[in-house]
């Protein structure tokens, strides 16, 4: 998934994607092209219908994986999937630092790939980067690199495991006839956005959380209602991820009127902008106020929301979940 709502207008490499100034084509066969194609690393890659940017938005065609595990003579390098947290390289685990220095290759988001430490991008021999929607020509780049013998990181924002790549990175392995093991896959954690975020606004998270992404883009709309239901009647804080986008406005609206069925107006409701981001943004408003925000540049998709289940409050400019010592000890 993408965080931005916006199409990067990067240079268009010979794969349909973009690169850093440090790369000027794709070596691994990321292309969609209409003949088949000899790919630098090896692998053959041949005729699709889909392009990298129609698995997003709607109006794709099924994907299919271009080159099979028997496409490549090499011994395979490594894949390692790696969060790089909210954004800024203070917020970067130790772990993900040396296993981004450790990368030949780094594939990524081009936002993110912006957010690499000089020190990362000047050790990597090559960057490759993709706008947003190109995320399952941008993975299988990465695995077709790692076949190929490189040692690759395919990176993302937060956690490869929170609505990131981790999980497609597998499902490509797999259909390409390749393991996990072939490329000693690893995956690397980061801090994902709802703790980021969370932190930011005090302690809201404390206790039984739910996370939903209002993104219909793979999660039916009637899916996500029906979830945002079962949280909110159940009292869970809910940390909402992809809330808003100028084609998603309905989401939004019908995501507030439901917390508002089973939600006080009056519960807090904590706006994180681009946290760790030079435009970071942070606000506690109450939930009755939330839908009008969702035409501001408060709320876009660089923000997490997250709102209090019945028991939260607001002191001193925080969020407070009681973590429900006070029903066993006196303070
Ligand atoms: C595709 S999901 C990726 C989540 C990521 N893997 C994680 O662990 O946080 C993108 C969503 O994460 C949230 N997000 C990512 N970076 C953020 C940031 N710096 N500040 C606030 N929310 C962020 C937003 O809700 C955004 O729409």
């Amino acid at each position: 998934m993408s965080t931005d709502d916006t199409i990067d207008t990067e240079t268009e490499s010979n794969c349909g994607a973009s690169t850093t100034e440090t790369e000027t084509e794709s070596k691994c066969g990321a292309s969609t092209t209409e003949t088949e194609t000899e790919s630098k690393c090896g692998a053959s890659t041949s005729t699709t219908s889909d392009s990298p940017s129609s698995s997003c938005g709607g109006g794709s065609t099924e994907k299919q994986v271009e080159s099979t595990v028997n496409d490549f003579d090499a011994d395979p390098g490594r894949l390692v999937a790696i969060g790089l947290g909210p954004g800024q390289p203070e917020g970067m685990t130790q772990r993900a630092r040396g296993a981004l220095l450790d990368a030949e290759h780094i594939v990524g988001y081009t936002t993110y790939v912006d957010l690499l430490p000089d020190e990362v991008t000047e050790s990597a021999d090559e960057l490759y980067d993709t706008p947003m929607c190109g995320e399952v020509s941008r993975t299988e780049e990465a695995i077709d690199r790692a076949l190929a013998g490189n040692d690759v990181a395919i990176i993302g924002s937060g956690d490869p495991n929170v609505y990131a790549l981790a999980g497609l990175a597998l499902e490509i392995l797999e259909s390409k006839g390749a393991t996990a093991s072939m490329v000693d896959f690893e995956v690397v954690p980061g801090v994902p956005a709802a703790q980021s975020c969370g932190a930011r606004l005090g302690a809201p998270l404390v206790n039984d959380t739910v996370s939903i992404s209002l993104s219909d883009h793979l999660t039916s709309m009637p899916t996500i209602e029906s979830r945002l239901h079962a949280a909110a009647k159940e009292s869970f804080t809910i940390s909402i991820y992809n809330p808003w986008s100028r084609k998603r406005r309905e989401n939004f609206q019908k995501c507030c009127e439901i917390l508002l069925e089973h939600r006080d107006p009056e519960t807090p409701v904590g706006i994180v902008h681009g946290a760790g981001r030079e435009d970071e943004t942070t606000e506690i408003v109450d939930l009755g106020e939330l839908e009008d925000l969702g035409e501001t540049d408060l709320i876009d998709m660089t923000t997490t929301i997250i709102v209090g289940n019945e028991d939260t409050y607001v002191w001193d400019d925080r969020m407070v979940t009681p973590r429900g010592y006070e029903s066993k000890y006196d303070y």
